[in-house]
């Protein structure tokens, strides 16, 4: 960063970014999810979770898309956008640390020794979005596909419906979850372990099992518990609970509900005044919701009473989108993420079996 950025007020970087915004028009796209932090959420031309943030990167016409989220959801971008286009990610070190927990060889390795006791074609492997592109291309290749927690469900019903079993990552609660509803009991949900010195499951677990589970999981959503639920009845009795599908299933069970960031929006958007309402996911949305609930008279809390934030989320700032579009404006973008040609076309078929479900 130069001299000259760092002697920027907020209010100077607001009002360059809003002019770059303008002169740069549709030739840029800004998508936010809506774990960012406010000063930076501001800018999105479109803000949402993973599934409608990677609907829209597959529809927009821009030449450049700027992702404020995470590496994983700018690799899906570049992954469904033409050759054309090209996506930035402002802060380069914002990863996901569930996505780095499924590593590709790990998971050919597993894939290998599973399909030693089951046919391949009797297995389906299918990735949370929060993955790598290499991983989300080996799902293609295998004939699976990717989820968000928003279509988790559908996807998971797809795969069992063929009679297959299904390899599930990273997320071992959004997995557990998902089969939980979908009435898959426990003991059909194996975790498979991918860092064990040796393969964790016997032949006869993986023959017995519907879903396997991989050992990930996102220390956002590990944050919550069941005395912070039986902390919130205490102080609210007639509070309702409503947390993400990343967090753990004995929780999940004692909420009242679960559901991906879009779907937690909408149920507290439409819920009764004078409605509360603590919400298990991250804080920068609970924090942005509880601001816009209060209008109409509606409480959010954070289940979490101490902080519960995305840390890498966290880490695109407003200085970071000035400085990739003041890169764009030079004509040399930096931060541009370039998934690798020959993994490409199996991620793009993947993540494309997801859109069309
Ligand atoms: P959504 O799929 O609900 O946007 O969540 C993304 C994510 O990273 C949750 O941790
Ligand atoms: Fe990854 Fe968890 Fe952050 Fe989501 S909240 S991006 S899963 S680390």
């Amino acid at each position: 960063m130069s001299n000259n950025h760092i002697s920027l007020t907020q209010q100077e970087i607001t009002n360059q970014i809003l002019d770059l915004k303008k002169e740069l028009g549709n030739d840029i796209c800004i998508l936010s999810h809506y774990y960012q932090q406010d000063h930076t959420f501001q800018f999105g031309d479109f803000s949402g979770d993973s599934l409608y943030l990677s609907q829209q990167a597959s529809k927009t016409k821009a030449k450049y898309i700027l992702f404020c989220g995470v590496h994983f959801m700018a690799e899906s971008a570049d992954i469904l956008t033409s050759d054309e286009q090209q996506v930035i990610l402002p802060n380069a070190s914002a990863g996901c640390s569930m996505a780095d927990m499924a590593d590709i060889d790990d998971l050919k390795d597993a894939w290998q020794y599973m399909s030693s006791f089951v046919p391949e074609q009797n297995l389906v492997p299918i990735a949370y979005i929060n993955s790598s592109a290499a991983v989300k291309a080996f799902c293609g290749e295998k004939q699976g596909t990717i989820c968000t927690s928003a279509n988790a469900n559908k996807v998971v019903t797809w795969a069992l419906k063929q009679g297959k079993k299904v390899l599930f990552l990273p997320d071992q609660h959004l997995g557990r979850n998902t089969g939980t509803f979908l009435g898959v009991p426990n003991e059909k949900m194996p975790l498979w372990k991918p860092t064990e010195p040796a393969p964790n499951l016997s032949k006869q677990e993986i023959e017995q099992a519907q879903i396997m589970l991989w050992d990930g999981y996102c220390s956002v959503h590990c944050r919550f518990s069941i005395g912070q639920i039986e902390a919130a009845k205490k102080m609210y009795p007639q509070a309702k609970i409503i947390v993400h599908p990343e967090v753990p299933q004995e929780i999940v069970q004692l909420a009242d509900d679960a559901g991906s960031t879009s779907k937690i929006i909408d149920i507290i958007e439409k819920a009764p005044t004078n409605s509360v309402w603590f919400v298990g996911t991250e804080i920068n949305l609970v924090h942005r919701l509880a601001k816009q609930m209060k209008q109409h008279n509606k409480l959010v809390f954070p289940l979490n009473p101490s902080v519960s934030v995305c840390s890498t989320m966290y880490r695109t700032k407003p200085i970071d989108l000035l400085l990739a579009l003041q890169s764009i404006k030079a004509n040399n973008p930096i931060n541009v993420i370039t998934v690798p040609q020959d993994i490409k076309a199996s991620a793009y078929k993947a993540l494309n079996t997801m859109l069309q479900l």
